[in-house]
C-alpha cells in the first residue's frame, strides 16, 4: 500500500501534483538520463564536478520516491562507454562520488527494501568501484522491493553486441549454432534479462537524445524531457514526467479499441 503521507507534506507543490497521478496507473520501470550536471556548475561558476556532486542530492531524492511509490524498477544512466573521454580528473571524481554514495547510502537502500545492481561493462571499472559494486548488490540482493539499476561503462550498442556474442558462445557450447533465435530470447540474454522494459524514459537538461541508452528496451517507452538540470531535479519533477506519461495514449502499434469499434461499424454500414 502506497503511503501517500511519506510523499508530499499537506499544502505542498508535491501534494497538488500527486492528487493529479493515478496511482493505480504507475510507470513499472522508469529509466533516467541525468543530464546537465556541467551546465548547473557552469551556471555558478563552480568546476564541473560540484555539478555531479550535487547530482548525488537528486539520485538519492528520486531513487527514494520510486520506492516510496512502489515502482518496479528504477534505471539510472551514470556512466556511459563514451564518458571515458573526459578529462581524468572528472572520470576519478565520478568514480569516487559513486563509491561514496554506494558506501553513505547502502542502510537507506536497506531501510527502503531497495535492491541494487549495476548495468554496463563492470569488469571494465577499477576493480576498488567494482568491489564496491559487488558489496551493494550482496548485501541488497535480499530486498523485494524497487529495483535500482546504475548503468556503468554503459553503452546500449555495447549490450547489443554483448548480448550477441554471449548468445553466439551459448549455442556453441551447447552445438546449437543452427538455432532460430527469437526476440524474447535475446532479451533473456540482455544486461536487463529478467526485468521489464521502461514504461518510462526522463532525460533532463532538454535534450533531445537517447543518447546510446537501453536501445533496445526503449522500444516503446513514452519519452519525457524537461530543462530542469539533473542536479535540480526533484520529487516534484518525477511527478510531473508521471503526470506527462499518464496523459500518453500507449497503443504499441495498434490502434485504440474505441477507434477499432468505429472502423467496423463504418465497415458494416460500408461507409
Ligand atoms: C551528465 O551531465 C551526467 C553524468 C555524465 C554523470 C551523472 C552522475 C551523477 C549524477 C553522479 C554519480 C552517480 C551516482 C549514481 C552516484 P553532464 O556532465 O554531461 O552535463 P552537461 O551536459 O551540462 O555538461
Amino acid at each position: 500500500m502506497i503511503d501517500v503521507s511519506k510523499l508530499a507534506v499537506p499544502g505542498s507543490i508535491e501534494e497538488t501534483l500527486l492528487d493529479k497521478i493515478d496511482l493505480k496507473r504507475l510507470p513499472r520501470h522508469v529509466a533516467v538520463i541525468m543530464d546537465g550536471n556541467g551546465r548547473w556548475a557552469r551556471a555558478r561558476s563552480l568546476p564541473r564536478v560540484e555539478g555531479h556532486r550535487a547530482g548525488i542530492t537528486s539520485v538519492r531524492e528520486t531513487v527514494e520516491t520510486a520506492a516510496r511509490l512502489e515502482l518496479g524498477v528504477m534505471t539510472l544512466y551514470a556512466f556511459s562507454v563514451e564518458n571515458w573521454k573526459r578529462p581524468r580528473i572528472e572520470v576519478m571524481t565520478l568514480m569516487m562520488l559513486l563509491k561514496e554514495y554506494l558506501r553513505k547510502e547502502l542502510a537507506t537502500l536497506m531501510e527502503n527494501n531497495i535492491r541494487f545492481t549495476p548495468i554496463g561493462r563492470i569488469d571494465g571499472l577499477d576493480p576498488t568501484v567494482q568491489r564496491e559494486l559487488r558489496y551493494a548488490e550482496e548485501k541488497t540482493a535480499g530486498n523485494s522491493g524497487l529495483l535500482f539499476q546504475i548503468a556503468l561503462n554503459y553503452g546500449g550498442r555495447a549490450e547489443i553486441v554483448d548480448t550477441c556474442n554471449r548468445i553466439m558462445n551459448l549455442l556453441r557450447e551447447k552445438e546449437m549454432s543452427d538455432a532460430v533465435i527469437d526476440e524474447a530470447f535475446f532479451s533473456d540474454h540482455l544486461y536487463t534479462a529478467n526485468v521489464e522494459d521502461p514504461d518510462l524514459l526522463i532525460r533532463t537538461s532538454g535534450e533531445l537524445r537517447v543518447s546510446n541508452f537501453l536501445l533496445w528496451q526503449i522500444a516503446y517507452a513514452e519519452i519525457h524531457v524537461t530543462k530542469t538540470l539533473w542536479p535540480d531535479f526533484r520529487r516534484r519533477h518525477l511527478f510531473e514526467a508521471i503526470i506527462d506519461f499518464q496523459a500518453r495514449e500507449r497503443r504499441y502499434g495498434a490502434v485504440e479499441p474505441a477507434e477499432e469499434r468505429e472502423m467496423f461499424v463504418e465497415a458494416e454500414d460500408g461507409s
